[in-house]
């Protein structure tokens, strides 16, 4: 990209990790905007804050998932993004959303995947008696959490972790990796290969450059 990397933000809550994004922007990519499916996300007052365009589209107003998405897509070309950014949006989005922006849609799990997709993570690593936990930022692919991944925060369980705690030092872990994942897809370091590899540097990625230490 020759100009600053023009990215989207989806949301759907608090938007610390857009906290995060917009706090590390700099000459090489910019939030454009961000759209939330809740009108009381707190993302959106961070984004009004920072000077940046919001948009709330309620799929409480949509008969199916097709047509919410489709409005949503309207509304996210609207701002010629180069990289949509899932963060916290807690909708599950369409096959064709996301092939409408695939290798440019990114999206950040709390989890070391390809271990536990889906929900309660910490609490099921916890029970699980795992040593290490952590977080994923990945490419979206049309199955749920399964996309290449781009960088892992790999974060120690202790034997006295709650999931609260946990979830805790993971969120804080997610703060320093996806700001830099956005970064190095606005570099082009990074690029989506194919619907199970990332290149990095046009390489495939190795587990070193992957996983990233925070404790
Ligand atoms: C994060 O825990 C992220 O892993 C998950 O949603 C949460 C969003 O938190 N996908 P925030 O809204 O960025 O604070």
């Amino acid at each position: 990209m020759s100009s600053r990397c023009r990215v989207v933000v989806l949301i759907s809550g608090s938007g610390s990790n857009l906290q995060a994004i917009l706090d590390q922007a700099s000459s090489h990519y910019e939030v454009v905007g961000v759209l939330s499916n809740k009108a009381d996300a707190f993302g959106l007052i961070r984004a009004e804050k920072a000077n940046i365009a919001t948009a709330v589209i309620s799929h409480k107003h949509f008969e199916d998932r097709l047509s919410f998405d489709q409005a949503m897509i309207e509304k996210i070309d609207a701002w010629q993004p180069d990289l949509v950014v899932l963060a916290g949006f807690m909708r599950i989005l369409t096959e064709q959303f996301v092939n409408h922006y695939l290798g440019k849609l990114i999206n950040i799990h709390p989890s070391l995947l390809p271990k536990y997709p889906g929900l309660d993570t910490h609490a099921r690593a916890i029970s699980a008696g795992d040593t290490e936990h952590g977080a994923t930022v990945h490419y979206v692919t049309p199955e749920l959490d399964a996309g290449p991944s781009i960088v892992q925060a790999v974060v120690k369980i202790e034997a006295e972790d709650s999931a609260e705690s946990l979830q805790a030092r993971v969120h804080k872990a997610e703060h320093k990796i996806y700001p830099q994942a956005v970064q190095w897809i606005a570099q082009n370091k990074v690029v989506m290969h194919s619907a199970s590899s990332t290149l990095f540097e046009g390489e495939p990625i190795s587990d070193e450059q992957l996983k990233v230490r925070v404790n």
